[in-house]
C-alpha cells in the first residue's frame, strides 16, 4: 500500500477510534461516578455481567439524537442507550442497555429507534430481546418526537409478544413511558433498593392528590414484588439481576418455533420419593409445604419460583423433569387454604399464557378447596379474573399434566386444569378428593332435612360427613367415571410425571381457525 494511503487510512481509523471512546464515556467520569455511589453499574458494565465474555457486538454507537430546539448544543453520546447482540450460554440475545448518565437515560426519538431497531433483529433471527432499563422516560426537551419514540418501542413489544422471549431488567428509576415497555415483557426482574417503577413520581402524586410517599413506596421493588404484581423477580443489586435474567432464560426457547433447551440431569428419573409421605398429611385441614413437595419431584431440587411473594396462595415457577423444562402451577395451602382469588388467577393464567407462548410444558399440582369467597372479591371480579385461568388452560396446547394431592374442589377443580380443561394426563394420589364441595358442606346441604329431624342432629350431622368422606373422599369416584388417570403411590411420582412428559413430547394440537381469542381482561 502507498504510503499516502496508509496515513489516510490510519487518520480515518483514529477518527473511529476516537468517536467510539467519546461514545462508550456516556455521560462521563462525574455522572457515571454518581451512578456507581449509588450502588448501581454502569450501562456497559451491565452488558459484561449479563452476556458470555467478549460476545457483545454493538450496533448504532453512532447514532445522535434527532434534534430540536431544546436539544442544540446538547450532546448525547450513543444517544443514551447501548445496543446490539451477544450470547448467554453460547445462544444469541439482542439486547438494550440504558445509560442513566447521559440525560437521565430519557427516552428521545433516535434513543427509540436503536431499540425497535435490536427488537426488529430480534424478531427477525428468532432470538430473545432483553432490556436493561434505567430512564427518566420520555426526553421531556424532545416533546412528541419523544413519544413517537416510545410508540415505536411500544407497538413492537406487543407485535413481538409470543415470538421472542422479551425479559426487562429494572435497574433505576424507570419513570413515565419507561414502565409501559417492560409491561409488555415476559418478564419484569428489579433490583432492591435502586430501581423503582411508576407512571408519575411522588412530586406530581404531592401536588394532584396531596399523598406523602416515597420512590420506594410508590415503585420499589418490593412494592412490585408483593403487591401491585408488576415484578416477577426482585434481587439485591445490578449483579444479581443479571443473573437472574441469565436463569431465566435458561427455561426458555430462543422462539415460539423452538423448543426450549433440555438440561441434561445425574437426578434418576425412577427416583423414588418417600419423603413426600410425611410431608403431606392426612388431615385435610392441615397445611402442608407444596414448595417442598415441587423440590421433591423435579430435577436436582432446582425451582425458579416466579413472582415468590405476590398472590403466595399459588406457586408458578420452572423447573426440569428428567431434562425437561416445565413450568409449573401449584397451590400453595400454607396461604389463603390455597383457594384462588383474584391476583392468584392473574398470576397463574399469565404463566400458563407465557409457558404456552414458549413451548413449556405445564405440570400442575391441585389442592384446591374453591375460589375465595367474600364481597370484596366479587365486587373486584373475581369472575373476571378467575375466568382468565379457566381460559388460559383450555387454550394452552403444550403438554399439560395435572396431578391431585389432597383436595379438588368445585369451580377451582376446573380452574385447575382438569381433564374437560384439556389436561392430557390428569394423576391422583390416593390422598386425593374429587368433589363439588368438602363433607361438611356436602352433608349439611344433601342430608339436611335428615339432620333436622333427627332427635341429635350433631351425632348425625357427623354420621352423615363420615358417611360422605367414605363415599366421596378419594380419587376413585372420579377414576372410575375416567376423569383421573391414573392413582399413583407418592414415592413413585417423580417417574410417573416424565414418563408422562416424554409420552407427550410428540404431542400437536391446533386452534380453530380466529384472528386471535378474547380472554377476559
Ligand atoms: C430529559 C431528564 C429527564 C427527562 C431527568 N433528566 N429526567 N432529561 N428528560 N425526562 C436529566 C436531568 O436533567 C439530569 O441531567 C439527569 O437526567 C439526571 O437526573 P436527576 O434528576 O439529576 O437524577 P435523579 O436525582 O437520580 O432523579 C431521577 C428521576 C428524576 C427520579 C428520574 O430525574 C425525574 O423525576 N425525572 C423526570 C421523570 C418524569 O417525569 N418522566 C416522565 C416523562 S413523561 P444532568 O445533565 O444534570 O445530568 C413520559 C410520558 C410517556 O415519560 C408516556 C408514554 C405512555
Amino acid at each position: 500500500m502507498r504510503d499516502d494511503t496508509l496515513t489516510w487510512m490510519n487518520e480515518l481509523t483514529a477518527e473511529m477510534e476516537e468517536r467510539r471512546k467519546k461514545v462508550a464515556a456516556g455521560g462521563g467520569p462525574a455522572r457515571q461516578k454518581k451512578q456507581r455511589d449509588a450502588g448501581k453499574l454502569t450501562a456497559r458494565e451491565r452488558l459484561d455481567h449479563l452476556l458470555d465474555e467478549g460476545s457483545f457486538v454493538e450496533l448504532g454507537a453512532f447514532v445522535e439524537h434527532a434534534g430540536g430546539d431544546l436539544m442544540r448544543g446538547v450532546e448525547a453520546p450513543g444517544e443514551g442507550v447501548v445496543t446490539g447482540y451477544g450470547t448467554v450460554q453460547g445462544r444469541t440475545v439482542f439486547v438494550f442497555s440504558q445509560d442513566f448518565t447521559v440525560l437521565g437515560g430519557s427516552l428521545g426519538k433516535m434513543h427509540g429507534r436503536k431499540i425497535a431497531n435490536v427488537m426488529d433483529l430480534a424478531a427477525r433471527t428468532g432470538a430473545p430481546i432483553i432490556g436493561l432499563n434505567d430512564s427518566a422516560g420520555a426526553r421531556i426537551q424532545e416533546g412528541v418526537d419523544a413519544l413517537s419514540g416510545y410508540g415505536d418501542v411500544f407497538f413492537r413489544n406487543a407485535r413481538y409478544s409470543g415470538v421472542v422471549p422479551q425479559i426487562s431488567a429494572i435497574l433505576g428509576p424507570c419513570a413515565g413511558g419507561a414502565v409501559y415497555s417492560p409491561a409488555m415483557t415476559d418478564f419484569v426482574v428489579m433490583a432492591r433498593g435502586t430501581s423503582y417503577m411508576f407512571i408519575t413520581g411522588p412530586e406530581v402524586i404531592r401536588s394532584v392528590t396531596k399523598e406523602e410517599v416515597t420512590f420506594e413506596q410508590l415503585g420499589g421493588a418490593d412494592v412490585h414484588g408483593r403487591v401491585s404484581g408488576v415484578a416477577h423477580l426482585e434481587a439485591d443489586g445490578d449483579v444479581e439481576v443479571l443473573r437472574q435474567v441469565r436463569e431465566l432464560l435458561a427455561y426458555l426457547p430462543q422462539s415460539a418455533k423452538e423448543q426450549p433447551p433440555r438440561r441434561e440431569t445425574d437426578d434418576p428419573a425412577a427416583r423414588e420419593t418417600p419423603e413426600l409421605l410425611s410431608i403431606v398429611h392426612p388431615d385435610q385441614r392441615r397445611p402442608y409445604p407444596m414448595h417442598d413437595v415441587i423440590r421433591t419431584l423435579v430435577d436436582d431440587r432446582r425451582f425458579l419460583e416466579i413472582q415468590p411473594d405476590f398472590a403466595k396462595n399459588i406457586i408458578v415457577g420452572f423447573a426440569h423433569l428428567g431434562g425437561q423444562p416445565v413450568g409449573v402451577v401449584a397451590n400453595n395451602p400454607r396461604h389463603l387454604a390455597g383457594t384462588l382469588n383474584i391476583d392468584a388467577s392473574d398470576k397463574a393464567a399469565r404463566f400458563i399464557r407465557t409457558c404456552d407462548a414458549f413451548n413449556v410444558p405445564v405440570v400442575t399440582l391441585v389442592d384446591v378447596t374453591g375460589f375465595l369467597p367474600g364481597v370484596a372479591q366479587e365486587h373486584a371480579g373475581i369472575i373476571r379474573h378467575g375466568a382468565k385461568m379457566l381460559y388460559a388452560y383450555a387454550e394452552a396446547t403444550v403438554p399439560k399434566i395435572t396431578l391431585i394431592t389432597r383436595k379438588s374442589y368445585g369451580g377451582a377443580y376446573l380452574a385447575m386444569n382438569s381433564k374437560d380443561m384439556g389436561a392430557d394426563v390428569v394423576l391422583a394420589w390416593p390422598t386425593a378428593a374429587v368433589a363439588v364441595m368438602g363433607a361438611e358442606g356436602a352433608a349439611n346441604i344433601i342430608y339436611r332435612r335428615e339432620i333436622e329431624r333427627s332427635p341429635d342432629p350433631a351425632a348425625t350431622r357427623a354420621q352423615k360427613i363420615e358417611e360422605y368422606k367414605k363415599r366421596f373422599d378419594n380419587p376413585y369416584v372420579a377414576a372410575a367415571k375416567g376423569y383421573i388417570d391414573d392413582v399413583v403411590d407418592p414415592k413413585h411420582t417423580r417417574l410417573a410425571l416424565i414418563r408422562h412428559l416424554r409420552m407427550l413430547e410428540g404431542k400437536e394440537q391446533s386452534l380453530p381457525f380466529r384472528k386471535h381469542g378474547n380472554i377476559p381482561l
